[in-house]
């Protein structure tokens, strides 16, 4: 292969995969990571985000890669816990899934074919929404956010968009009781970020929220 068109990071389900599959249906080569693939027809790295190896095993990713266009960074893992509760392997754990590891990827991706076209994270309206229970997801989606601004002022990617979809009927909260009747469909959050690909803006940060559904493009620069 001389290009990967997208490298999706959590693309085994949920938003990741739906996204992988559509992008696939536009004949768009995807290479999809996570622990475990239900899908035989995705192209799947297998890829643990908490280990502790976790730089090693990015640079064994990537030194096996063509060069990437676009990284699409959908991983990430729900989490309640009482503040008081949260312990050291929480924390390493969230900060390594929602924010070490896209670091550490941009900068062996970079290092390796020294510009990224477009990197697309997928964080939460969590980022700029505090929640009691959720201190440690909240505030590394909100460095996750601000990590890849940072990004859009260096010259080294291209194209940024940070995306922030509200509760969404994937298989996130399959450990709760949680009711998802009124979350977004993911083809909802799928048609959003395909939307603002599309613009030609340089960045974007784009709220979906829903209760009513609505897109918000919060930040558009050129
Ligand atoms: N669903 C929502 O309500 C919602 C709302 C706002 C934001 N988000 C964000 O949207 C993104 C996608 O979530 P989703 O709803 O699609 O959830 P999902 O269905 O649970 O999918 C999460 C993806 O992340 C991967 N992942 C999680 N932990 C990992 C680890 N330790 N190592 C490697 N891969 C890991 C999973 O792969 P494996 O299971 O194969 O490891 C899977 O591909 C996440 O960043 C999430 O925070 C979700």
């Amino acid at each position: 292969m001389q290009r990967l068109d997208n490298l999706i990071i959590g693309g085994t389900r949920g938003i990741g995969q739906a996204l992988a599959l559509a992008l696939q249906a536009q004949q768009e080569s995807v290479l999809v990571t996570g622990r475990t693939v239900d899908r035989p027809d995705q192209e799947f790295y297998k890829l643990d985000l908490a280990s502790d190896d976790l730089a090693t095993h990015i640079q064994k990713l990537v030194a096996n890669l063509p060069p990437v266009k676009r990284l699409i960074y959908s991983a990430g893992f729900f989490q309640e816990l009482d503040f008081m509760a949260i312990d050291e392997a929480s924390i390493n754990q969230m900060l390594r899934v929602n924010f070490q590891a896209p670091f550490l990827l941009v900068q062996a991706l970079l290092k390796k074919q020294k510009t990224l076209p477009e990197c697309v994270v997928i964080t939460s309206t969590s980022q700029f929404t505090p929640r009691p229970l959720e201190s440690l997801y909240c505030s590394t989606k909100a460095g996750l956010a601000m990590l890849t601004a940072c990004l859009h002022e260096t010259s080294y990617v291209e194209r940024c968009r940070v995306i922030a979809p509200s509760g969404t009927k994937t298989s996130f909260y399959r450990d709760t009781e949680r009711d998802l009747s009124s979350f977004l469909d993911v083809e909802t959050v799928v048609t959003a970020i395909q939307d603002s690909l599309a613009r030609p803006a340089s960045f974007e940060f784009v709220k979906i929220l829903r209760n009513p559904v609505k897109i918000i493009v919060a930040e558009q620069l050129s």
